[in-house]
């Protein structure tokens, strides 16, 4: 594993173990488990870096020594908050690193210890990095700060809904009103960050990414600020009736037998349920998308509408559009991820039936031939990535991400398209790349909207 993964793994199990150690006494057999994981997690993480590695927390993100973890950062955000919250800056790991010092770490993190004995193999705040030394790029990180937030009112909203209790729907407009502000700001950027994926948290990473589609699109279709960010809260909890939907039918690896299907085709209904008992202003919109971003152009889909094709909701269409993007780019646990080019096709295929034709249109459009983020084979057989929207005919630019020889670049190359022959597109898990956590990496700068 990189130590990009080992330290995803390694933050999972500290969440995990700082959960079980504020649940169950110390004694606890599964405190036990998620200890020894954590444990284990630390020791892989530190003998890899040569037997010490700091892991910072700055601003929104996470750091491995010098290096910004994008995935973890957003992956792991409510645990990065925690620990900030208890003057957590950052941990150092000293091989071979003692399960009891990472229990006293998982202790302090759960709020069940005032503090972390010093000169342990867990280490609080002994960095030797400066802020500087790890600040990345402040557009990006505000971009990535503002994907954080959104997560985390999604978080928030399945937790109350889990309890039982209404969505607080004034922390997800004020975290909207950031990601329109940056989406906005920097297009081409929030198109690459959108194509983050998770296979935890499937459902609050696609809503998020929907939302930033969204947004862009409906900056395209003319929205002003106000009726975006309507529009993003719509977007945002469009699936979050998905919470009452059984996780084992979610992730079904299989054909889908008819009980699991009517459980799945209830989402929109328990979607604009739980957001109209959320009792704020613009509810109504936001619960109208959710309970129409299954049902299509022509009538088709679910619930079933007995309004007239057009009836539905100008944000529904556009919703549904990039919905059904998103979602196809996406692997599940039944069928593989498609190429975003092929995404493009399914809507085309869908336009004027399934999906408004003038918001494919201007999808395409928004997005380009080769969207942000996509791979692509080139004759010689360099794997490179768009970092840019481009039209038809228009010169590509690209980053090199791995070599005809096979080599996965640390830092991606800038290459020019021109003279350059696509000979196939080709989806993150072939190449072994993450195209949104290059971000930082690869300057997009071009912004169209
Ligand atoms: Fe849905």
């Amino acid at each position: 594993m990189t130590g990009d993964q080992l330290a995803r793994q390694l933050l999972k199990d500290l969440q995990g173990l700082s959960r079980q150690m504020a649940l169950y006494p110390t004694g606890h057999p599964t405190t036990g488990e998620a200890l020894s994981a954590a444990t284990q997690s630390a020791e892989g993480l530190a003998a890899s870096a040569g037997g010490e590695v700091v892991l910072s927390l700055l601003t929104d993100s996470f750091y491995l020594d010098r290096t910004l973890l994008a995935h973890a950062s957003l992956e792991s955000s409510a645990l990065l908050r925690t620990m900030q919250s208890r003057g957590i800056e950052s941990i150092t790991f000293v091989s071979p690193v003692a399960g009891a010092d990472v229990a006293d770490l998982g202790a302090f993190v759960a709020g069940l210890s005032a503090d972390v004995p010093a000169e342990s193999t867990v280490r609080l705040n002994e960095s030797p990095y400066s802020k500087s030394d790890l600040e990345s790029d402040s557009s990006s990180a505000k971009l990535r700060s503002a994907y954080s937030r959104s997560l985390d009112v999604l978080r928030g909203a399945a937790g109350a809904l889990d309890t039982d209790e209404p969505i607080d729907l004034s922390v997800a407009s004020w975290a909207v009103e950031q990601l329109v502000e940056q989406t906005i700001s920097q297009p081409a950027a929030a198109l690459l960050l959108s194509t983050m994926k998770s296979h935890d948290e499937y459902t609050f990473f696609h809503s998020v990414n929907v939302c930033i589609l969204s947004i862009a699109l409906g900056r395209m279709s003319g929205l002003g600020d106000d009726q975006l960010k309507v529009l993003a809260i719509g977007a945002l909890l469009h699936d979050i009736g998905k919470i009452r939907v059984d996780s084992s039918i979610l992730q079904f690896p299989g054909r889908l037998d008819q009980d699991q299907w009517k459980q799945i085709k209830l989402h929109p209904q328990e979607g604009a349920a739980s957001i109209m008992a959320a009792a704020a202003p613009g509810q109504e919109i936001a619960a109208t998308v959710a309970y129409e971003h299954h049902a299509r152009f022509d009538g088709s889909g679910y619930p079933s509408v007995t309004r007239r094709e057009r009836d539905l909701h100008f944000f529904s269409r556009l919703v549904s559009t990039t919905d059904t993007y998103d979602a196809i780019t996406t692997r599940r646990s039944y069928r593989r991820a498609e190429t975003p080019n092929r995404a493009l096709g399914v809507l085309l295929k869908g336009s004027g039936t399934f999906y408004d034709p003038d918001f494919v249109r201007a999808f395409i459009e928004l997005v380009g031939v080769y969207p942000p983020g996509s791979l692509l084979m080139l004759e010689g057989g360099e794997v490179a990535m768009v970092t840019q929207t481009m039209e038809a005919g228009e010169i590509p630019s690209f980053v090199l991400v791995k070599t005809a020889d096979g080599v996965l670049l640390d830092d991606p190359e800038p290459m020019s398209g021109a003279d350059r022959i696509i000979v196939d597109q080709l989806i993150p898990g072939q190449v072994g790349v993450d195209p949104a956590a290059l971000l930082e990496q690869v300057g997009v700068v071009v912004e169209r909207v």
